[in-house]
């Protein structure tokens, strides 16, 4: 049996690969490594068997010494975490603790930038010479029923900087579905990195279209510069940081080629990955 810690366990990844690795049964003892106790109780409420520990990135306490009974570490970036300084010690405890498989959620495109932090953290793992997998999804589906949503629900638009740029949509459950894959038969695929991707690149202007062949009430895309979204951002009281994250994932498409399309969905899970259609089918309510 495979003893596996996820971290980030409380989040949208985190939370989607411990439920698709819990299919697994004997295969795989998960355990769900969150910061607050409290609330990885509540989201897990349906699994009162899954264990349980406190695990802080930026409390090297909460870690030390602790990790040499894991077989595999799943490693995410919290967004607010830019600094790698935090990442310095968890690796080198995972290279002490002799930890021959680390998962790291990375990001679509990030061997190309070498100032994004997924960047540093790949390459800080690949410095420790830890046996890693790195995946790379594309821009997660999700976003339009997280942190888009509340602007979705409440006034019927999107306001991005984003212009006519085209993501690539992916679902996270997609991504949980390819994660569980690599952990579950990592020697196939080790130090290697997957980018895991939709079969969709669309522009916010083309997603609201198919939002709207959905629901009654209509959603409009509203097409905004930089400083006018940070402007707008700041009076809503959104964190600076924060604004300069949704900033760089939104305004940067602009300039760059459009994201390539991968079959890795299909390579490792033998299924097409969600389209947007089907999501937006699957998560109807919310759209409402
Ligand atoms: N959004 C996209 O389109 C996209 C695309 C590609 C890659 N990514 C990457 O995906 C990652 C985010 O994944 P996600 O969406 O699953 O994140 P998320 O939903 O924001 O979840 C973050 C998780 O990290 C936990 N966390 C925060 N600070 C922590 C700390 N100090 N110690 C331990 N745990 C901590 C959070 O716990 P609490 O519940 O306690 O806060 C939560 O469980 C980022 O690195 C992002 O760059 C995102």
């Amino acid at each position: 049996m495979k003893k596996v810690l996820i971290t980030g366990a409380t989040g949208n990844i985190g939370k989607a690969l411990i439920l698709e690795l819990l299919n697994f049964g004997d295969q795989v003892l998960v355990t769900a490594g969150a910061r607050t106790i409290e609330k990885a109780k509540s989201v897990f409420s349906d699994n009162k068997n899954l264990d349980l520990v406190h695990f802080d990135f930026e409390n090297p306490k909460t870690y030390e010494n602790k990790l040499h009974h894991f077989d595999t570490v799943f490693l995410l970036r919290p967004p607010h975490i830019s600094k790698i300084d935090v990442f310095v010690p968890l690796i080198k405890e995972i290279k002490d603790a002799g930890i021959k498989e680390v998962v790291f959620l990375s990001v679509q495109g990030a061997e190309k930038s070498k100032v994004i932090p997924h960047n540093k953290i790949e390459r800080l793992i690949k410095q420790n010479e830890i046996p890693h997998i790195f995946v790379r999804p594309s821009y997660f589906i999700q976003n339009l029923t997280t942190v888009l949503h509340e602007e979705i629900k409440n006034k019927r638009s999107i306001t991005l900087p984003s212009g006519k740029a085209k993501f690539n949509w992916v679902d996270i459950e997609d991504i949980a579905a390819c994660s569980a894959k690599l952990i579950l038969n990592f020697s196939e695929y080790h130090n290697q990195a997957f980018d895991i991707t939709g079969n969709e690149n669309k522009s916010f202007d083309q997603v609201v279209d198919l939002i709207n062949m959905e629901v009654e009430n209509k959603v409009i895309f509203v097409p905004v510069g930089p400083f006018k979204f940070y402007r707008l951002k700041k009076r809503e009281g959104m964190q600076k940081g924060f604004i300069i994250v949704m900033l760089l994932l939104h305004y940067l498409p602009r300039f760059q080629k459009e994201p390539q399309i991968s079959n890795n969905v299909k390579m490792l899970t033998g299924k097409e990955p969600t389209t947007l259609k089907e999501f937006v089918k699957r998560e109807q309510e919310l759209f409402q």
